[in-house]
């Protein structure tokens, strides 16, 4: 059986630890990026682990989208990380023009894939991706529920002593310090967590999870974190690729669904070989539901902005009227 295709975009921390993953599930990968000599590099050294470990990897890398037709599931990584003096607005722009540009030269080789966006600020580079890509909402997909459950399960996890194996997590709302953790939903061995824990760990725990990348980010000072991200998107794919209708919470384009309509916000979905299969709706409490609506309204004050700009740009680049 040939294997399924999937092109990781950006070979930086965050691609390169994908792709190893990715690699390992099976999956022929291409890994792509604008600077040259590097995909390549580490497509070479990924190759090469690949004897150690007693698989045989497909993994190559490219400059060249035409290396990259006919993928099943497109990775886009690629972007800034915030410099110093860069404004949010600026990092936000350059990353949005990146990722139109490597989503315009990708999809043409390969119109029926899904993409599976990582790049910052997640849910406003997933309205980037879509426009750009003309694709329908089932088939653009941002990694963000996976990594910040993640982290509530590892915390949950360290807390009770007990196996990350036995925890499940339950995470809505964008990707950033409005994120809405739901302990209610939120098990070890099927029981809720606020059965096990008091409500004040639970608050420093959902707290510590909302600061999950900036704890990293001050720790590290010069990145940020990837093994995590790249093992969350591995699993995306993998739920894609092996057709497993999988219910991970994901960044999906709304319509209608928990009284948001078009706009990307993290909830749960089932994932399958189609893409964003179904969104899965839960009931939410009153508080919850408050949550829910401020971290919305926080996605939709960004893809708003990011509109306005791209808006002033065009009207700046536009020749003078007369
Ligand atoms: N085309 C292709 N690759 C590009 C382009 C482009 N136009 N612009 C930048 N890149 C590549 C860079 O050359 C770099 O190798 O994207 C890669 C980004 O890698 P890192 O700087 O290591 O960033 P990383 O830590 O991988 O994070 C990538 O994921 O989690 C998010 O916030 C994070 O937006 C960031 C993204």
């Amino acid at each position: 059986m040939p294997r399924p295709r999937v092109t990781v975009i950006g070979a930086g921390n965050v691609g390169a630890t994908a792709a190893q993953r990715i690699g390992e599930l099976g999956a022929a990968v291409v890994l792509v990026d604008i600077v040259e000599g590097l995909p390549q590099g580490k497509a070479l050294d990924l190759a090469q682990a690949a004897p150690v470990v007693g698989q045989d990897v497909q993994i190559i890398g490219t400059n060249d989208y035409a290396d990259t037709a006919g993928s099943d599931v497109i990775v886009v990584t690629s972007g800034l990380a915030r410099q110093p003096g860069m404004s949010r607005d600026d990092l936000m722009s350059k990353n949005a023009g990146i990722v139109r540009s490597v989503v315009q030269q990708s999809v043409a080789h390969s119109q029926d894939a899904i993409l599976v966006i990582v790049t910052n600020p997640l849910d406003a580079m997933c309205h980037v991706a879509m426009e750009a890509s003309g694709f329908p909402r089932e088939r653009v997909i941002g990694m963000a529920g996976v990594l910040d459950s993640a982290r509530f399960r590892t915390f949950i996890a360290q807390e009770l002593g007990v196996s990350v194996a036995s925890t499940s997590a339950f995470v809505l709302g964008g990707h950033g310090d409005t994120m809405v953790p739901l302990p209610r939903y939120s098990t070890v061995g099927g029981v809720p967590i606020t059965e096990l824990l008091s409500a004040g760990t639970i608050e420093r725990i959902v707290d510590r999870t909302r600061n999950g990348g900036a704890e990293i980010v001050a720790l590290l000072k010069t990145g940020s974190a990837y093994y995590a991200p790249g093992a969350s998107v591995a699993q995306m794919v993998d739920a894609i690729v092996g057709n497993r209708q999988m219910i991970l919470p994901c960044a999906a384009y709304l319509q209608g669904e928990y009284g948001v309509d078009g706009l990307f916000v993290g909830v749960p979905v089932r994932l399958g070989r189609r893409g964003m299969e179904e969104v899965i709706e839960i009931e939410l409490t009153d508080d919850e539901r408050a949550a829910f609506d401020r971290s919305a309204a926080a996605v939709r004050e960004l893809v708003d902005r990011l509109a306005e700009m791209a808006a002033a740009s065009s009207t700046a680049a536009a020749p003078a009227a007369g």
